[in-house]
This record gives C-alpha cells, sequence and structure tokens, in this order.
C-alpha cells in the first residue's frame, strides 16, 4: 500500500483538503453539533490539524484539540474531524491518520482520546469501536462520547 505520511495544512494542500469527498449519506455524519459549539470557543494554540497524503496526493484530514484546561471534559483531548476522501476509504487511511493522532496526544502527555459522533447508519461508529474507542457517555444533544486509552 500507501506512501502514507502526515502534513500540516498549506497554501498547497487546502484546496484539497477543502474538496475532500465523502460517500453519499456521511454528510450528516461529519460535525456533531457539540462540535460546533465547542469551535466557538476553541483556542488557536491547542488546535492539531494534519493533512493526510499519499505520496502527493492528498486522501484524507485530522484534526484534535489538547487543552488539559477545556472546561467540558470531553474537550480535553479530542479527535475533532476524521475524514479520508471517498475514493480512499477502507483501505488504511483512517486507520493510519488515528494511529498518529493517539501517538500526538501521547507525546502532550495526554491519557486517553475522546470523540464525539453520532451513531447511525453511514456513521463513523464502527471504525471508532474497530480502533479501541468505548463509549462512556452521551452529550444533550443525544451523540455518543467514546474513549481510548493512549
Ligand atoms: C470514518 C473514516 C474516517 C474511516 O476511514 P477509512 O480510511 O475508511 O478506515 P480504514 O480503512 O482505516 O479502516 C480501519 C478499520 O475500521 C473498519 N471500518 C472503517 N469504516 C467502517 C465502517 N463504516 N463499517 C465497519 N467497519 C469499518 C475497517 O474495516 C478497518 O477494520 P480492520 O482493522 O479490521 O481492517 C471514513 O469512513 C470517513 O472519512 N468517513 C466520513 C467522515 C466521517 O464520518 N468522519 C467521522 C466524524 S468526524
Amino acid at each position: 500500500m500507501a506512501d502514507l505520511r502526515l502534513v500540516e495544512l498549506s497554501a498547497s494542500t487546502i484546496v484539497a483538503v477543502n474538496n475532500l469527498s465523502l460517500k453519499p449519506g456521511q454528510e450528516q455524519f461529519l460535525a456533531p453539533v457539540s462540535y460546533g459549539i465547542a469551535a466557538t470557543v476553541m483556542d488557536p494554540q491547542t488546535s492539531w490539524q494534519r493533512v493526510v497524503l499519499d505520496g502527493d496526493e492528498v486522501v484524507g484530514f485530522v484534526s484534535a484539540n489538547f487543552d488539559p484546561e477545556a472546561h467540558e471534559e470531553h474537550f480535553r483531548s479530542v479527535l475533532w474531524r476524521i475524514n479520508v476522501d471517498a475514493d480512499d476509504q477502507g483501505r488504511g487511511v483512517g486507520r493510519f491518520a488515528l494511529g498518529q493522532l493517539l501517538e500526538e496526544a501521547r507525546s502532550r502527555g495526554m491519557d486517553h482520546v475522546d470523540v464525539i459522533y453520532e451513531p447511525g447508519v453511514g456513521g463513523p461508529e464502527a471504525f471508532f469501536l474497530r480502533a479501541g474507542f468505548e463509549p462512556v457517555g452521551e452529550t444533550e444533544y443525544g451523540e455518543t462520547v467514546a474513549r481510548v486509552r493512549v
């Protein structure tokens, strides 16, 4: 497979990142309500985002927030968004990006990473459970909060 690596978001990748495609039915799972609300109070110092390249091609995007001071516990070490281009799903890109994110969390002294997602057919739950996340709660909007130890 694939020559996968992570790079920082830059002028040369941002357009491709914005154009990452989704499979039909995935749109509704991309940004749970809680994320939008948290984003309004997000500190650029604590956010981490990377583009996934396969060779020179942009195939995914992953972002997180690491802020031990965050008011809400599940925003202290949180996978914010992971998105693999529709044509590149199912060949390990998401697993690679998540592995790198967990490594980043470890290097920042975090002992876990949380994720918030909407359960449902076509959503990312199976991916997160396969990666070792376990549901630990629910937001007030009915989204699942899941956690993996790092
Ligand atoms: C969720 C997502 C990131 C997964 O990325 P991916 O590159 O397709 O996943 P991978 O190929 O790395 O799969 C890793 C494992 O998860 C499993 N998996 C991934 N998606 C799955 C699904 N929908 N159902 C069941 N298993 C799934 C794979 O079978 C694989 O299992 P294995 O370890 O036994 O081989 C991708 O489907 C995506 O971008 N979805 C749309 C955006 C989204 O919903 N993001 C999450 C909310 S921000």
